[in-house]
């Protein structure tokens, strides 16, 4: 078996989680690539930090630059836009393929990291940046490939979603929930990213921008967040047959000014009514509902974050970036073909 080796940026709540397996089951792992997969270090910022006892020490370090070095694989999870950014340019330019969970990254500087990976020859996988354990990059990208897609609908926070839910069935206030789901490892580091909209925003750009073959920026999605959101008016919608949810809808639409094909983003706290489907999302969990042409309506559902889950869907990208080695191959190259125009946020109006 040749080894290829793995550098972890990042040992959180998912690097912590992609560690722990991959020592665990990397035989297992190994025997399914056709090569053996070696993890070579996991970058942190705090050396002192008390870590899962499972992870030798000495597999930490603070020089993350100094563990892309001579690595056939990155894995970035450390989140934010700096250093991780760098890192990953770095990483690309080494020859390395990257796996990140980042979608406030690859949202908002998606364009320079893919066109990057495509001019020296690597590869951007990033599985784990929209709905957590949920399958729905792959699908998006390459199992539609050849459909349609007219619209995604869905539930895309897991943060969110656990915390409108404990306000709507265990009568918590809204800070109270948030706080159980950060230590539960659920929010991000700035847990206002989840609460104002700003993940599920940076979900749907990634979302449209796969589904309509087309660049989406981040400014181009319209955001509302939940923080206004009471627990006296998820009472009052319950007993009116609702439950509210935060959705993100990106839609193929007419643009309202000139009739023309266009793309259309938002993410909002919505009313669904409990017949819909999406009313039976509890907890953590997500759905994305996609409707193409020639499938018809699809439905993706499943634990939305989550250390172990998350590392579920970052660890698939690692065995497939780690086959494309073993093979010599190209891989998927992601395209972004500009071909439908995106309506700024002021034309995204609709409301469902
Ligand atoms: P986290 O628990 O905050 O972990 C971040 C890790 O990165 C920590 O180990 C931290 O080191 C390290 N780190 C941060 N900045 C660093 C720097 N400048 N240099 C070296 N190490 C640094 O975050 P997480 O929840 O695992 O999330 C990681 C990424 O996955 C984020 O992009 C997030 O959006 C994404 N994601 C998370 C989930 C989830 O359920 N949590 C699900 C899907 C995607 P220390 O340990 O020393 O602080
Ligand atoms: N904070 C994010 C969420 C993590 O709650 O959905 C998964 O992307």
């Amino acid at each position: 078996y040749r080894t290829l080796r793995i550098a972890l940026l990042g040992g959180g709540t998912v690097g912590a989680q992609v560690a722990r397996l991959l020592l665990e089951n990397g035989d297992e792992l190994s025997s399914r690539i056709g090569a053996r997969v070696e993890l070579a270090g996991i970058a942190v910022r705090d050396l002192d930090k008390k870590r899962d006892a499972a992870l030798p020490r000495e597999l930490f370090t603070t020089d993350a630059e100094q563990l892309i070095l001579g690595a056939d694989i990155v894995v970035e999870l450390m989140g934010g836009i700096e250093p991780a950014r760098e890192l990953i340019i770095k990483a690309l330019n080494s020859g390395a393929d990257v796996v990140t969970g980042n979608k406030q990254l690859l949202a908002t500087h998606g364009t320079e990291l893919f066109d990057l990976a495509g001019q020296v020859g690597a590869q951007l996988y990033y599985e784990a940046a929209v709905g957590g354990a949920i399958p729905i990059i792959r699908p998006l990208r390459d199992s539609l490939a050849g459909d349609s897609v007219t619209r995604i609908l869905g539930i895309v926070n897991g943060t969110t979603n656990f915390v409108l839910d404990r306000m709507d069935t265990g009568g918590d206030e809204l800070g109270d929930a948030l706080a159980v789901a950060t230590e539960l490892g659920y929010a991000e580091a700035d847990p206002t990213a989840d609460i104002g909209g700003y993940d599920a925003a940076a979900k749907a750009a990634l979302l449209a921008g796969l589904a309509f073959h087309t660049n989406v920026p981040l400014d181009a999605v319209y955001r509302e967040g939940i923080e206004d959101v009471t627990k006296e008016q998820v009472d009052l919608a319950r007993s009116m047959g609702y439950v509210v949810k935060l959705l993100a809808i990106c839609e193929r639409i007419a643009d309202p000014a000139t009739g023309e094909a266009a793309v259309s983003a938002r993410v909002y706290p919505a009313l669904v009514p409990h017949r819909h489907p999406l009313a039976a999302v509890h907890g953590v969990n997500n759905a994305v509902f996609v409707q193409a042409e020639a499938a018809g309506d699809l439905m993706f559902y499943g634990a939305g974050a989550g250390g172990i889950q998350t590392a579920s869907a970052v660890l698939g990208d690692v065995v497939s970036a780690a086959r494309r080695h073993v093979a010599g191959g190209p891989g998927v190259a992601e395209s972004t073909h500009a071909d439908l125009p995106v309506l700024p946020v002021s034309a995204a109006v609709t409301r469902y």
